[in-house]
């Protein structure tokens, strides 16, 4: 019985990436099918969901789908400064080229709740604001599911600063540009925030794994 609900679970977000359009050139299909997979693993976990960096909402729209599609009582928050990428620091250097400027990727808030419109879909709790200026009060207390995908160094820093303590234990948090030579700061920061911690790390497609033990 148990095997059989897992199997049904992981068709899931198959499914649903062959119904749906990806509606952004943001996330690619098979980095899109790991966050997916990942997070539905999480579907039993206590706590709710964030997304850090939610732009136009490709991945948002997929996690809601999931969560409407498997009944559950989640609450789902998406990030974003609505405002495009800030400036990079020095850790976001890299002699592999320039990915990305300060500035970049600009969608409005109204943008990405048009999409939860268009899509029929109710929106996620959107909350518009610089991950580092984030209060407690606009977290949730747990967390079972973080999906993280702020591009630069001190975007992640700052979302693992705070999704790490929220964490439950069996919770994930994925990572995009994770090993991206050009993107070289999601990497740089899941090191030097990790390096004093034992966790469990892996990557695919450029999307790193954590799971809390
Ligand atoms: C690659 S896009 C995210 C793509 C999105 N996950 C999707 O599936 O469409 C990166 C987003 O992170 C946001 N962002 C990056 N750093 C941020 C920060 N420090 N605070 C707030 N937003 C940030 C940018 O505004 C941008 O919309």
């Amino acid at each position: 019985m148990r095997i059989y609900s897992k199997m049904k679970q992981l068709a899931r977000h198959t499914r649903l990436l062959e119904q749906y359009p990806i509606i952004s050139d943001q996330i690619k299909r098979p980095a899109l099918s790991v966050v997916l997979r990942e997070f539905e693993k999480t579907l039993e976990v206590d706590g709710d969901i964030v997304e850090l960096g939610c732009y136009i909402g490709t991945t948002s729209l997929f996690i809601k789908r999931i969560l409407d599609q498997s009944g559950s009582a989640k609450q789902f928050y998406a990030y974003d400064s609505f405002e495009g990428l800030p400036d990079k620091t020095a850790q976001d250097n890299s002699g592999a080229g320039e990915q990305f400027k300060g500035g970049e990727l600009n969608v409005s808030k109204k943008q990405f709740l048009n999409e939860f419109h268009k899509a029929n879909l109710k929106p996620p709790i959107t909350i518009k604001a610089w991950f580092k200026d984030l209060r407690n009060d606009q977290l949730p207390e747990q967390i079972s599911y973080a999906f993280l995908d702020g591009d630069f160094y001190e975007s992640i820093l700052d979302s693992l600063r705070l999704v790490w303590p929220r964490l439950s234990e069996g919770g994930i948090i994925t990572i995009d540009d994770y090993g991206r030579d050009a993107l070289p700061g999601p990497e740089r920061a899941v090191r030097d925030f990790f390096q004093d911690k034992q966790i469990s790390l892996h990557h695919e497609h450029n999307i790193a794994i954590i799971r809390r033990a």
